[in-house]
């Protein structure tokens, strides 16, 4: 069988990933005043080990307001770093495997409930924010209208998003990613659905997220890795289109970004969303034919042989996948296995592999005996 390409190494900037396969950011709404606790220890540690090549930590607010929920991570505070600081350092002990961060604003999708209560603004008793965004616009009906920008207030989270940065700098993460999709701040400043402004953060919609770009990218070292999540359709008519995620990704690369993940939806709640299996990998793919940057696809991709195909196809450079891992967290594992690649397991675990135990057959789920 010759050696999946799925399982060769990437180099993302100064980060070498040891293979293409890629923990999703995955919001685990379960912070204190944005500081981690032990479910982020136990859930991260976990997926540490997992043997893939780069995990990425959920998204993370730059300011109090930034998160989603009061739930979400935050790295507006020394207690937030002291907090995440003690998680990675216990995943660092436990791996080799590259660990990335994702830092968003919410904007106007912020003050919202945790999904399991329901995806819903808070109520008045529920200790509610005022959200911002670019426009006086709200996400939908029963959403508060968010307070609009002032140019002086786009500023001061510019200089949140270098803080944030600084601080996962210091925390030693590998990688890190701008959450510039899903409707969150940097997107709500990039759609024309969101943005309806006049001045220059109108006329130009990617003056903002550039702004940020250009300002975490002066501080955050060369030798890690810099990358975006971008939109790669609004799915919704005078939404955004590919060649709009192809636009904004020339513009990363060019501010010196070493990667885009291209993902789509979440501006607004009518937009008609086909999903399937791989149905964002198109958007992927016409962003890595036009732009000389590093490029992850994500949805809906959960099959090995799957995977395989897209990062052979030359669709995309590595994948992401979020509930395939939660509910598998030894998908690469396994995937390997398929595909008769020999990982390093921890040695605590060595005896699970397959070439080491009979039983391993019947321990897989079918569809991944090969
Ligand atoms: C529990 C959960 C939390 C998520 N949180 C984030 C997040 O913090 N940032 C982000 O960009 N996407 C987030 N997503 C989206 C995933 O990263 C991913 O793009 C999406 O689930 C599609 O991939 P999948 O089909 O492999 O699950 C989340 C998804 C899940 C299931």
């Amino acid at each position: 069988m010759p050696h999946p390409e799925l399982f060769t190494p990437l180099q993302l900037g100064g980060v070498t990933l040891p293979n293409r396969i890629v923990v999703s950011p995955m919001c685990q709404y379960s912070a204190d005043d944005g500081c981690m606790g032990d479910w982020h220890l136990i859930h991260l540690g976990h997926l540490a080990y997992s043997g893939a090549g780069l995990i990425v930590v959920e998204k993370t607010g730059v300011t109090r307001e930034g998160r989603i929920t009061h739930g979400c991570t935050g790295l507006y505070s020394e207690h937030n770093e002291a907090a995440m600081k003690r998680v990675i350092d216990a995943c660092r002990r436990l791996t080799r495997s590259p660990i990335g961060i994702q830092l968003g604003h919410a904007g106007r999708k912020g003050s919202a409930n945790v999904p399991w209560i329901g995806v819903q603004a808070l109520k008045p008793d529920e200790s509610p924010w005022v959200t911002v965004a670019p426009s006086a616009i709200a996400l939908g009906e029963g959403w508060p209208v968010p307070h609009e920008l002032q140019v002086p207030e786009i500023k001061k989270l510019v200089e949140a998003y270098v803080s944030a940065a600084l601080r996962a700098k210091r925390i030693g993460f590998d990688a890190l990613e701008l959450h510039s999709a899903h409707g969150y701040l940097l997107h709500q400043f990039l759609s024309p659905l969101s943005n309806q402004r006049t001045d220059a953060y109108g006329r130009e919609r990617m003056k903002f997220p550039l702004e940020v770009a250009a300002a975490v990218r002066e501080a955050w070292p060369k030798e890690r890795a810099l990358g975006a999540r971008i939109t790669g359709s609004d799915w919704t008519q005078g939404g955004l289109a590919p060649e709009d995620a192809i636009a904004y990704a020339r513009e990363l690369k060019r501010i010196g970004f070493d990667y885009v993940c291209v993902s789509s939806g979440g501006i607004v709640p009518q937009a008609r969303i086909k999903v399937e299996p791989g149905y964002q990998v198109p958007f992927a793919a016409a962003v890595k034919k036009a732009v000389d940057i590093k490029v992850r696809a994500v949805g809906m991709i959960a099959d090995p042989e799957q995977a395989q195909a897209i990062v052979a196809s030359g669709k995309a450079d590595m994948i992401a996948m979020a509930r395939a891992f939660l509910d598998n967290p030894r998908w690469v594992w396994h995937a390997a296995e398929r595909f008769g690649v020999k990982l390093d397991y921890p040695p605590q675990y060595a005896r699970s592999r397959s070439d080491a135990w009979p039983g391993a057959k019947l321990a897989r789920p079918r569809s991944e005996i090969a």
